[in-house]
């Protein structure tokens, strides 16, 4: 039986990488998506791909007004949202904290982490009226564990509050059935990473006990379950899928 028939799901970031694996993974277990994105070219060919369980919605996560547009267009299609994936992430520069200036800092904090609450703020209130939801919220391994060799102190903040925030979530709002959980992926290999390490695996594998980055869709069963009814006893906590990487 697929494992999330009822479901209406938003995936932020859903036109490249990771996201575009979560919709496919959701669609096959039987959630309807309302996907979006900065990337409106890629976002409607996806939705195209994947027929009538699928919309996109043109969206920047960092606008409030935006979020509102996309709880509309959800509950015209498909009605009221019960899950709500916040993918959409940025990397930002990878530079020295001295050397960061404060607008590449703000800008990576409006996407990874104010985009990640207004996302929650957004969907809670239908999550409410319905009695339960699911969120699951990306971080990183960076908001589990520094990352040695790549300052990038605006994206482990961002990420380290993500997990903070999905925390807060979660036990504010359990008693009324909704759950919160963050996903901390290590490397994983998609647009965004190919081009921060400017190789497809290569020399960072090293430091993977698995050996080498993951594929996107490695990490959508983790996020399929974290939605579906199967994970009804599981909030408020940070899930790690590195290949082992911060086991050592
Ligand atoms: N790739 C990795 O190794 C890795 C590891 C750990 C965590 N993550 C996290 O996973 C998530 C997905 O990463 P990915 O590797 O698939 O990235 P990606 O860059 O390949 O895709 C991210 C998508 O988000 C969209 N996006 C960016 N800013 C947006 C905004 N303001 N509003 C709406 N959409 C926006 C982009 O257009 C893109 O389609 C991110 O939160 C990232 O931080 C990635």
């Amino acid at each position: 039986m697929a494992r999330l028939n009822g479901k209406i799901a938003v995936i932020t970031g859903a036109s490249q990488g990771m996201g575009t694996a979560h919709a496919r993974a959701f669609v096959a277990e039987g959630a309807k998506v309302v996907l979006t994105d900065l990337n409106a070219t890629a976002g409607e060919a996806l939705a195209e791909e994947l027929g009538a369980a699928a919309i996109f919605v043109e969206h920047d996560v960092a606008d409030a007004a935006g979020w509102a547009r996309v709880v509309a267009a959800a509950e015209a299609r498909f009605g009221p949202i019960n899950v709500l994936v916040n993918n959409a992430g940025i990397i930002g520069p990878v530079a020295k904290t001295e050397e960061l200036s404060q607008a590449d800092f703000l800008k990576v904090c409006a996407v990874n982490q104010l985009g990640v609450f207004l996302g929650m703020q957004a969907v809670l209130p239908a999550m409410v009226a319905q009695g339960g939801g699911s969120i699951v919220n990306i971080s990183s391994i960076s908001g589990i564990v520094a990352i040695v060799g790549t300052p990038n102190l605006a994206y482990a903040g961002s990420k380290f509050a993500v997990r903070g925030m999905t925390k807060q979530v979660a036990v504010e709002y359990g008693s009324q059935g909704i759950r919160a959980n963050s996903v901390h992926p290590g490397y994983v290999k998609t647009p965004m990473m190919v081009a921060a390490t400017d190789e497809d695996g290569g020399g960072a594998s090293a430091a993977i006990p698995i050996g080498r980055f993951a594929e996107s869709d490695e990490i959508s069963p983790l996020v399929v379950f974290l939605a579906s009814d199967e994970a009804s006893f599981i909030t408020g906590m940070e899930h790690v899928i590195d290949g082992g990487m911060t086991a050592c």
